[in-house]
């Protein structure tokens, strides 16, 4: 007998009413792991090249920090992050107020389209850029825009040029570029932000600035309001399943994050983090300093960008 407060006359379903937005996206998604791939294909890969995860792992120390923190599971981590951006803003010799902390730069760039894109309006990038902040732009109804590459690089004029034509709210640009695997110099990156039009925040993704060269590490002061740059633990830290990445930006901005982010979303282990000064096998400074550096004395791997 169902309870009399539910004895209602049946009516056809309608279902979940998703938004138009969402009803008007493709069924796709933007990154097919190697174990879903697996098990389509029936058999196990021997190698996992396609996300350019680092293979040689976290550093000895990273992994007996989360071990030991481990058994801290049942909280919820430190709302605020504190102790892991003072350790990052130390590093970059920025204010804990330049500094965010998100799951991955992935989860980042979600959170950047959800604060400045409504339906319609414009954003550039590279035609076969990094997927990720295509699929977060259409899921807030953005319009994508993009230029071709020029040879194996992404065009940093055209970018702009681009920008400035739509009005575009975010132009997006990685330095070093996945997948391409190529980069410019400082002094290119640093010319672009200098041109970026009024309106538009420029979105700098230094995934694998670790790995590149001596000069490719632009240099931004830390409140500079025309662009926001990302990092991650997932790539020369060899930490891609902590989901740990951080954004540095002006103040205003990195507050902003605020209204919509998930708290205590990231791992709590790292606030365990030292940040110790290393140098890599070629004797330069590391713009961070890796863990994996650190335990190894030096980087050993580059990024698989291709
Ligand atoms: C250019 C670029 N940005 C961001 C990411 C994702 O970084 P995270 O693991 O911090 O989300 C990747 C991962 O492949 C990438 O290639």
């Amino acid at each position: 007998m169902p309870h009399p407060r539910f004895a209602l006359t049946p009516v056809a379903m309608t279902g979940p009413r998703y938004t138009r937005l969402i009803d008007s996206l493709p069924a796709t998604v933007p990154f097919v792991g190697p174990e879903e791939h697996e098990r389509l294909a029936g058999r196990r890969f021997t190698a996992r090249l396609g996300a350019n995860e680092n293979g040689f792992g976290p550093s000895p120390r990273a992994i007996s920090a989360m071990a030991a923190a481990a058994g801290d599971a049942w909280k919820y981590g430190d709302s605020t992050s504190f102790d892991l951006r003072t350790a990052i803003a130390a590093h970059h010799d920025v204010a804990v107020e330049n500094v965010l902390v998100g799951e991955g730069i992935d989860g980042l760039l979600g959170y950047l389209c959800r604060l400045m894109i409504e339906p319609g309006d414009p954003v550039v990038t590279s035609e076969g850029a990094y997927p990720t902040f295509n699929y977060h732009v259409a899921g807030f109804g953005g319009v994508l825009h993009k230029v071709p590459y020029a040879g194996d690089h992404e065009d940093p004029h055209a970018l702009i040029a681009k920008a400035a034509e739509v009005g575009a709210k975010l132009v997006y640009i990685a330095n070093p570029d996945n997948p391409m695997g190529t980069h410019h110099p400082r002094e290119t990156i640093e010319a672009m932000i200098d041109a970026v039009p009024d309106g538009t925040l420029m979105v700098l993704d230094e995934a694998y600035v670790e790995f590149a060269d001596d000069g490719t590490e632009a240099r931004i002061a830390a409140d500079d309001p025309r662009v926001i740059r990302m990092r991650t633990f997932s790539k020369a830290h060899g930490l891609a399943g902590a989901r740990v990445g951080y954004a540095l930006a002006a103040p205003g901005l990195i507050a902003a994050f605020d209204k919509i982010r998930i708290i205590s979303a990231c791992a709590a282990s790292l606030r365990q983090a030292r940040w110790p000064r290393c140098r890599t096998r070629r004797g330069r400074p590391t713009c961070v300093s890796s863990w994996q550096a650190h335990a190894t004395g030096s980087t050993r791997s580059r990024a698989r960008t291709g």
